[in-house]
């Protein structure tokens, strides 16, 4: 591409000064009157031989990756390039003229398309596009467009997410044995100006001839990764914070009120959140996004604490004359033993005393258990849940 630009320019200027107008009306005469150069013929001399095409990608930027649709869009412009043997002239013959350039619809062109396209069939390039031709008959056309190509994205692993992507370009009518495409680049060539895409990175990319039942393609595959520092920031922290605050209930007494407008609160803080996160998660059934499972154990996990406290505050009214609970009470005295281990009374002193454990003392007991068994399934969940997606 770049030894192309080069020279061109060069070319140009060496040129530029020695001819006149009228060598380019006589060349232009010469082959589209005298020799009736038609567009309809396949520019070989030998038609029995196929005509190879070489076609280079070169991407200008992502547009679009659709999860819903499995569309990716990108913008960009391919170098075609081939040799018409009847768009030859001897540059001596016109002052040293050894370039033209015509508009696209003037000479003949391979009929490529993009073979996993999206939309219908169409064109490439359009009229006010013009091919570069050299006097050895060596034709460079440039069709700018945007590729709109069906791409399997599975976003199982959102925000950590990587897909391959292709873009195939065939010639549609022609077998191979009129019109062969191939490659010469070494994968897709990005443009120095390539629009940075906000969320999207390319990672790799790469490019492949493909043969296959008379059938010649050309494979670009790119390779982009999510950047997931916006999804971690705006999602995932977020919610991991509102799973802490839910487990922090049961560290408020049971009997005060506040309890059940905090747990409530930050219940309800965690649905009006989710709502708003939707719409930034991959939409799609095909494959539930780990991140997606991962709000729902939280959100059940919240809903279970709330009935939980729910359920305390109407047991910690109950008179002391309504005896506790076995379990309750079993609770309640194997952690009271536990404390008063570890403040180092003698056991003695608890054995020689009948155990009596008042209805404040038991809901405590079991909140002080649900804190750390709801941390630890908190803990357990969330480093799965990360491990798995990052890795
Ligand atoms: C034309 O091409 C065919 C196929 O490549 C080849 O067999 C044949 O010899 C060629 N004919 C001439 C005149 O070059």
């Amino acid at each position: 591409m770049k030894s192309t630009q080069l020279w061109i320019f060069f070319s140009l200027f060496r040129i530029a000064i020695l001819q006149s107008n009228t060598d380019v009306q006589s060349l232009l005469t010469q082959l589209f009157t005298t020799n009736s150069y038609n567009t309809l013929i396949r520019p070989s001399t030998n038609q029995s031989a196929p005509k190879e095409i070489d076609i280079s990608f070169n991407l200008y930027g992502i547009t679009d990756v659709d999860e819903i649709e499995q569309k990716l869009t990108t913008t960009g412009w391919l170098v075609i390039t081939w040799k018409d043997d009847l768009l030859t002239w001897t540059p001596a013959s016109y002052n040293g003229l050894n370039k033209l350039y015509l508009p696209q619809d003037n000479v003949w062109k391979p009929d490529v398309s993009l073979q996993n396209g999206f939309s219908e069939l169409e064109e490439l390039g359009s009229k006010f596009i013009q091919v570069y031709v050299q006097s050895s008959g060596y034709i460079m056309w440039r069709p700018f467009q945007v590729f709109e190509t069906k791409c399997n994205l599975d976003s199982k692993y959102f925000p950590f997410d990587e897909h391959k992507c292709h873009i195939i370009f065939v010639s549609w009518s022609h077998s191979s044995e009129e019109i062969v495409l191939t490659q010469t680049s070494n994968g897709i060539e990005l443009s120095d100006e390539l629009e940075s895409h906000g969320e999207w990175r390319i990672t790799s990319s790469s490019a492949t001839s493909e043969f296959k039942s008379l059938v010649s393609s050309v494979k670009f595959t790119i390779v982009i990764k999510r950047k997931p520092l916006y999804m971690i920031m705006n999602i995932i922290l977020p919610i991991i914070l509102l799973a802490l605050l839910e487990i922090f209930t049961f560290k408020i007494p049971a009997d005060t009120g506040e309890r059940l407008g905090y747990t409530i609160t930050v219940w309800l803080s965690f649905a009006v959140f989710l709502t708003i996160v939707s719409d930034s998660l991959p939409q799609s059934s095909e494959s539930v996004p780990i991140v997606s499972t991962y709000i729902i154990i939280q959100l059940l996990m919240g809903t279970l604490v709330v009935l939980i406290s729910t359920v305390e505050a109407g047991l910690i009214t109950n008179p002391d004359s309504v005896p506790v609970y076995q379990i309750l009470r079993f609770l309640a005295l194997r952690l009271r033993r536990n404390n008063v281990k570890s403040t180092e009374y003698t056991e003695r002193k608890i054995d020689s005393e009948i155990p009596e454990v008042k209805w404040k003392e038991a809901i405590t007991a079991v909140d002080t258990c649900l804190f750390f068994i709801s941390m630890g399934i908190f803990f357990i969940t969330t480093v799965i849940c990360l491990f798995i997606a990052a890795i």
